[in-house]
């Protein structure tokens, strides 16, 4: 039983399972497609199954990771209406390990479209579920608005990853934010977490960068990620090229940040299910001196 189990640590190290990232805010231009992006591309590049999906009608994830506008091409608007599978949406990138579920901006349409549609808001979430096994990280760029759109992505979502710039505003909005992910909680994915509070565009010298971060600490405590992104041009500049920072300028600050932080959430993932099996491994351990109790 120990072997068995320890074979499925090292498995569970080789296959985290499908998890679905949302990276949300509904504030615009903090930098949410630009980490979903280069989060995905990371991901990929540990050697990681990724799919990154474009929830929003602006298709800047889309066209960031080089995919020229072709409006006959299957996209997020066709899973949300049921008119095409997961599957079929799929499209390659130039990194190995990363797909991509392009958008449209037809996905606008969306919002009013399923406005009257039954289970609306577990459009995505039904539509993406026969694609969980087949990658072990999803992640979700989503729209700057609290729409169908982004309220689908957190139902499908295991997580929500937020970017917040560090600026006097950035804790204004916030709440409603939270008032959200409590509310789909409650009612839609009581499984939905924080993943974290990523910061971006950061320049870290500066006096009201350490107090935003001071107060989002305050907030937040050990839900802001250790990782921060810096304000770096590589990251501005790679989406014009179409490629992710890490293709573009692989020793770019910017990329090297966006590694750090797919490290930083791959190894609080897998610490997560590794102590769920030790601890699963330590109540087998108790079993066969029970089952002697028994047959003394
Ligand atoms: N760390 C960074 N350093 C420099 N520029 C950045 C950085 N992160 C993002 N940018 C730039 O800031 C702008 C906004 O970023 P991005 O598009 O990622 O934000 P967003 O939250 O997805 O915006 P929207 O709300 O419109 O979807 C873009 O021009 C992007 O290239
Ligand atoms: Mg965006």
């Amino acid at each position: 039983m120990r072997i068995e189990l320890f074979c499925k640590q090292l498995w569970l190290l080789d296959n985290l399972m499908g998890r679905v990232i949302a990276v949300a805010n509904q504030k615009g231009g903090v930098g949410k497609t630009t980490t979903a992006i280069n989060l995905a591309a990371s991901f990929a590049a540990a050697e990681v199954n990724t799919l990154l999906i474009d929830c929003d009608p602006q298709s800047n994830a889309s066209s960031g990771l080089g995919l020229v506008k072709d409006p006959d091409r299957v996209s997020t608007y066709h899973l949300l209406l049921g008119e095409a599978s997961g599957e079929e949406a799929l499209a390659t990138t130039e990194i190995e390990q990363l797909w991509l579920i392009p958008s449209h901006k037809n996905l606008i349409g969306a919002n009013i479209e399923l406005v009257e549609a039954e289970r609306r808001e577990y459009r995505l979430r039904e539509a993406i579920a026969p694609l969980r096994d087949r990658f072990q990280y999803i992640v979700l760029d989503c729209p700057p608005a609290l729409d169908l759109l982004t309220l689908n992505a957190l139902v499908a979502a295991d997580s929500v990853l937020i970017p917040m710039q560090a600026e006097y505003f950035a804790l204004e909005g916030i709440s409603e934010l939270m008032d959200t992910v409590e509310r789909i909680r409650v009612e839609l994915n009581p499984g939905l977490e924080i993943e974290g509070v990523v910061l971006t565009m950061l320049d870290e010298r500066t006096n009201l960068a350490q107090q935003v971060t001071a107060e989002l600490r305050k907030f937040f405590g050990a839900k802001v990620c250790a990782t921060t992104i810096p304000r770096n041009i590589r990251l501005a500049e790679a989406p014009s090229h179409g490629q992710a920072a890490l293709v573009y300028d692989p020793r770019s600050k910017g990329a090297e940040s966006y590694i750090r932080l797919a490290k930083e959430i791959l190894g609080r993932a897998s610490v997560e299910q590794l102590s769920a099996v030790s601890s699963q491994l330590s109540d087998e351990a108790e079993k066969p001196s029970e089952e002697m109790d028994k047959s003394a």
